[in-house]
């Protein structure tokens, strides 16, 4: 069993779970980080967080495309049946999607949502995502919350958390988060892709390193980890 994520830039992953391919968030045109192409992208699954443009991004034209299942809330799984996308499983925080080689658990994330057209996008969330043997937690754009601590009891392998601050949690507060949650790795997201969250990278790194259990995993754009 191997579980493996490459950072396509911002909050966008490409998971790898036994061969199955999921991504996160997928924005990828207009996004000044992105290496890879929305064209280059395979999807069986979509897991969307929320509905603002740099997460929505190019998942209409991947789930068009692949034929993926989208993953998302009840408010945004009408916006996609309306956009002509076949696939959708709706569902909101404490609900699960399931399929036969992973799992993915709603859970809550502060932060607001609502479409690029202005159509509201209904709650926010993160998701915690069970496949081939390990269990990763991708916490979508979110303050710090103290019930991270319970996320944190489904015993983590990799924590994505946004460290950009001002629309998101900044590193201190990611640092709180990673001694909530207790993961293996931990991943920063959200970050430098636009002047307002330019952070220092490094900086971050070294406070999880000298403040938590975790190891900070940084990878370069369409840079790829494999979970062990
Ligand atoms: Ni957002
Ligand atoms: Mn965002």
């Amino acid at each position: 069993m191997t579980v493996s994520f490459k950072w396509l830039g911002h909050s966008a992953y490409s998971l790898d779970i036994d061969g199955h391919a999921v991504v996160i968030d997928p924005f990828l045109t207009g996004n000044p980080l992105a290496v890879s192409k929305p064209e280059d992208i395979e999807a069986e699954v979509i897991l969307m967080t929320h509905a603002h443009g740099d997460h929505v991004g190019d998942s209409v034209d991947i789930a068009k495309r692949t034929g993926a299942t989208v993953v998302c809330n009840f408010e945004m799984g009408n916006w996609y049946s309306a956009q002509g996308v076949e696939n959708v499983f709706q569902g909101n925080p404490g609900g699960t999607y399931r399929n036969d080689w992973m799992d993915a658990k709603w859970t809550i994330a502060f932060h607001s949502s609502s479409f690029p057209d202005g159509t509201y996008g209904g709650q926010p969330n993160g998701f915690v995502i069970r496949g081939g043997g390990k269990t990763l937690y991708h916490a979508g754009d979110t303050s710090l919350f103290s019930d991270m601590s319970l996320i944190g009891e489904e015993g983590l392998d990799v924590a994505f958390l946004p460290i950009g601050d001002v629309f998101t949690m900044g590193i201190k507060d990611s640092v709180k988060a990673t001694k909530l949650l207790n993961p293996k790795y931990v991943v920063p997201m959200h970050y430098n892709t636009f002047p307002p969250i330019q952070q220092s990278v490094t900086d971050w790194a070294e406070m999880i390193n000298r403040e938590t259990k975790a190891q900070p995993i940084i990878v370069d754009p369409d840079g790829t980890f494999t979970v062990e």
